[in-house]
């Protein structure tokens, strides 16, 4: 019998995959951990200590220094799904802002950056009973997986979905410059040298354009129960 530990996600920028994942999370009693947040507080430190973005010694090196946890939310009553720490600060909201997002692809693309966050990540999957959601969890972090997802949408429909997030957070919005950035970052994050964006070979791919997450996250839960019952 296979009893499935690590459930990997994979897939671009508001494709659904961290609110399927959360979901998934919650049914089953495991661990959500949304990996990107980690290169955003690699990006936030940088910014916030004027270390030069371009300058990839100077961010692999602040990367290695950092202390990066994450805690289950705890009654904060503002739409958090998780509470994000930079060397024990709360910058849950900071790592959302559109500086960080124009600015992380480039951290993300750092070899040296990388190798320390997935080192981390691993001694979180190590621990078992946790949803992984990333771009390289199955193909990089978590290759024996018992269950890989690669989640992804239309580019319209996420760009859709990022420009009412911001509205809600109450950040100036435009829909055309988002979908130009959402294409941007995929095309950045697929053709990038180190671990590119791409599905795992074994991972079922999943299309939420226009389909309810509920809906999908059943039909995940199904293939759970079957690779549970192996
Ligand atoms: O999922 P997100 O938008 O928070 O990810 C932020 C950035 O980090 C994005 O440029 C992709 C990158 N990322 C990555 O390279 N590998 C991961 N496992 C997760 C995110």
């Amino acid at each position: 019998m296979i009893t499935m530990t690590v459930i990997a996600i994979d897939g671009p920028a508001a494709s659904g995959k961290s609110t399927i994942g959360r979901m998934l999370a919650e049914a089953l009693g495991y661990l959500f951990l949304d990996t990107g947040f980690m290169y955003r507080a690699v990006t936030l430190a940088a910014l916030q200590q004027g270390v030069d973005i371009l300058d990839e010694t100077a961010v692999t090196t602040l990367a290695r220094s950092l202390d990066i946890d994450v805690q289950a939310i705890t009654g904060h009553g503002d739409g958090r799904h998780y509470t994000a720490l930079l060397n024990g600060k709360d910058v849950t909201w900071e790592l959302r802002t559109p500086q960080v997002d124009a600015n992380v692809s480039q951290v993300s693309g750092y070899l040296g950056v990388r190798q320390e966050m997935v080192r981390r990540q691993r001694a979180f999957g190590r621990r078992g009973h946790v949803v992984m959601v990333g771009r390289d969890i199955g193909t990089v972090v978590m290759t024996d997986a018992p269950l890989k997802l690669y989640v992804t949408a239309s580019p319209e429909e996420r760009a859709q979905r990022r420009w009412r997030d911001r509205q809600t957070q109450g950040h100036q919005a435009d829909y055309e410059t988002i979908l130009a950035d959402v294409i941007r970052r995929d095309k950045f994050d697929s053709s990038r040298e180190h671990s590119p964006m791409r599905p795992a070979a074994d991972a079922v791919v999943i299309d939420t354009t226009g389909r309810p997450p509920q809906v999908i996250v059943d039909e995940i839960l199904a293939q759970v129960s079957v690779i549970n019952a192996r």
